[in-house]
């Protein structure tokens, strides 16, 4: 009931400022919706109002949810992003638009005496044509599942990516069993079950699992195509390497190819870019990262001194076990560019890239 509603977030205002979707719902502005409207926002609300500990507190459930709730998205995507509220996106993957990078454009950490990392570049992408993660039926998935099959048999069938799928759906020609899917998660290919996460139980994006759910991968098993977790699709490129250049524009190529198929329409926003689920993706939907060994950064047994370092220049510092994970035991953090609106792709890989020279000369200082 949209009265309970209000009560129930006027009540949690109080107690969590720093719950963004709770802190951004403005009652004036839910009064002027229709019956529909309100239930559609209400929805989106739902994971923050059940798990008043979130920061972020909200996931769209349509594709045109940012553009239809742009006044409440509006704010949160400017307390977020730490941007204005008429702040609009533009996306853009020219390396050659951003300043300060190696004269020929590669971005060769080698050359900064540092040795091969384990490099990854992600991009979250819907299909235009679907209810997001939160508002999909069974049905639903198993449809979007079953067309992106067809896409990946296309990949499969070509010479720079083969591979395989991976599918958790019981009945599906390529469902796998525990056994296999544990193997593809230690792996770093398949993504965790999502039935624990009371974030995205709350939000709808965990229901039906696992149908619908699954992963493609290339025959080399750097790029992966996941289906069915938080966004329709993720699309990933992971290697162990030097040069950034070489997971980043492989993510480009295999983005044109899945793009140019029919029925591959992603989700834009005029205004916002590439739509996900979270708005905390939104815009790029990008996550570059580096897996960096910094022994004397973190000798203490803390990711602190690493986190202040990195903190100006915009990259967020994790565990290498993902979101909310400790720091390895040798020292060895995550570290990742934090901005992915009002950012261009390009900014981003260029951030990662600056921020490595900067943190490996941190590290040299501080062994001293
Ligand atoms: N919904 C959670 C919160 O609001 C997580 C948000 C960011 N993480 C993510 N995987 N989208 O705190």
């Amino acid at each position: 009931m949209p009265s309970d509603f209000i009560d129930k977030i006027s009540a949690l205002k109080a107690q969590w400022p720093d719950n963004i979707a709770v802190q951004c719902f403005d009652p004036a502005y839910f009064a002027t919706l229709s019956e529909g409207h309100k239930l559609r926002l209400q929805k989106c609300l739902n994971s923050g109002v059940e798990n008043p500990d979130s920061e972020m507190g909200c996931y769209a459930c349509q594709p045109s949810d940012f553009d239809d709730f742009k006044p409440f998205f509006a704010r949160v995507l400017a307390r977020h992003h730490k941007v204005a509220e008429d702040a609009r996106h533009v996306n853009n993957w020219d390396l050659g638009s951003v300043e300060g990078l190696p004269e020929d454009g590669v971005l060769d950490i080698a050359k900064l005496g540092l040795p091969a990392l384990s490099m990854r570049v992600r991009v979250g992408r819907n299909l235009r044509d679907f209810a997001l993660p939160g508002s999909m039926t069974k049905d639903d998935r198993i449809r979007l599942e079953n067309r992106m099959m067809g896409v990946f048999d296309r990949l499969i069938a070509m010479p720079e990516f083969g591979g395989a799928y991976y599918s958790l759906t019981p009945g599906n020609p390529c469902f796998i069993d525990d056994a296999k899917y544990d193997a593809l998660v230690d792996a770093h290919i398949m993504f965790k079950r999502m039935d624990t996460d009371r974030y995205l139980i709350a939000a709808g994006i965990a229901a039906d699992w696992p149908f619908g759910r699954g992963c493609y991968a290339s025959a080399d098993r750097e790029l992966m195509i996941w289906v069915g977790e938080e966004d329709h699709l993720r699309i990933m490129c992971m290697k162990r390497g030097t040069v950034l250049n070489e997971v980043f524009d492989r993510l480009k190529l295999a983005l044109e190819t899945v793009e140019s198929i029919e029925g591959m329409e992603f989700a834009y926003s005029a205004d916002y870019g590439v739509v996900t689920s979270c708005p905390t993706n939104l815009g790029t939907g990008m996550r570059a990262s580096l897996h960096i060994a910094l022994p004397n950064l973190t000798a203490d047994g803390t990711d602190a001194k690493a986190k202040a370092i990195a903190r100006p220049l915009g990259l967020a510092v994790r565990g290498i076990g993902g979101e909310h994970t400790p720091i390895g035991a040798d020292g060895t953090l995550d570290i990742s560019p934090s901005a992915r609106f009002c950012i261009t792709e390009a900014e981003i890989v260029a951030a990662l890239y600056k921020g490595i020279v900067l943190l490996k000369d941190a590290e040299a200082a501080c062994g001293k």
